[in-house]
């Protein structure tokens, strides 16, 4: 198993590098209404398209385009996801998480993750940013099952501080001189693709969670288990299921992710500058 993962692995790290030398300091996972950051904010060096590379899980969401982007922000070397794939969609998690990984074998040392999210906590509505501190990881299949991948990393990973410190202090800093309000919460990663009931959200509230998803918990998982520094802002889409009294649906996520984009992409591109500086990221 843990060979077959690997060995997968392998095979998609030759063909990107059959096509690019590129080697990221920080990579990027961008979420729903997110995708134009790569046309708009990256000085693209080459574009691999996800199709090409052997046992690559392809998306099926529309909406997400399905290629990673290598270029420069700000001077600063980035891998950027545009589209990522979600468990709900079929593929084992070992596939869900694949591309992290890759990102770790082509050189990145920080994933940087986003997402659109439900808000459960009363501090949060549409059109809020949330940089995530934590996550509950627990209702979806953990990306670790099965044999250890020795190769990337240990057995029993420490989780006490997956969403870096430094990291998130840079995050709250560069928001702050954009002058955009960045809350803060934990994230909860459901599989999906149904939206959660209300007694759900209840649940998740009680237990301490302020947002809900559908992607990110697993990939920052398995990112930190290949050593990887991770860091992550949510868009909250929409209010969750029972606290806001209209049904949700897919357009309305969509609508207010395309929304809050500007200011989004505007966050993410200081952020990633700011963390390149402070981080010195070559002596990682
Ligand atoms: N629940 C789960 N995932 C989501 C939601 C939600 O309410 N909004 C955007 N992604």
């Amino acid at each position: 198993m843990s060979d077959n993962v690997y060995e997968k692995l392998e095979k998609a790290y030759s063909c990107i590098r059959e096509k690019t030398s590129f080697v990221p300091e920080i990579a990027l996972v961008l979420g729903s209404g997110l995708g134009a950051f790569a046309d708009e904010r990256v000085d693209i060096e080459a574009i691999v398209d996800y199709k090409d590379i052997e046992g690559f899980p392809v998306s099926t969401v529309i909406g997400h385009k399905g290629r990673f982007v290598f270029g420069t922000v700000g001077g600063v070397k980035v891998a950027v996801m545009q589209g990522r794939v979600h468990y709900y969609e079929g593929y084992p998690m070992t596939d869900v998480v694949m591309p992290a990984r890759l990102l770790s074998m082509l050189g990145a040392k920080v994933l940087f993750l986003t997402n659109a999210s439900g808000g459960i906590s009363k501090k949060l509505g549409a059109g809020d940013f949330m940089l995530i501190r934590d996550h509950v990881a627990c209702f979806v299949p953990n990306p670790l099952i099965g044999e250890n991948v020795e190769q990337l990393g240990t057995r029993f990973p420490d989780m006490s501080n997956v969403y870096d410190n430094r990291l998130c202090e840079i995050i709250k800093n560069s928001a702050a001189d954009l002058g955009i309000d960045l809350k803060e919460g934990v994230y909860a990663q459901l599989t999906g693709p149904s939206f959660e009931t209300p007694a759900e959200i209840k649940m998740l509230g009680v237990m301490g969670v302020d947002a809900v998803g559908m992607s990110t918990a697993v990939e920052a998982i398995a990112a930190r288990h290949a050593g990887m520094l991770v860091c992550g802002i949510s868009c909250v889409a929409n209010q969750a299921a029972g606290i806001s009294p209209n049904p949700l649906t897919h357009d309305e996520v969509q609508e207010t992710a395309n929304k809050a984009a500007p200011r989004f992409k505007a966050l993410i591109a200081e952020c990633i500058e700011n963390i390149s500086d402070h981080l010195q990221l070559r002596d990682i």
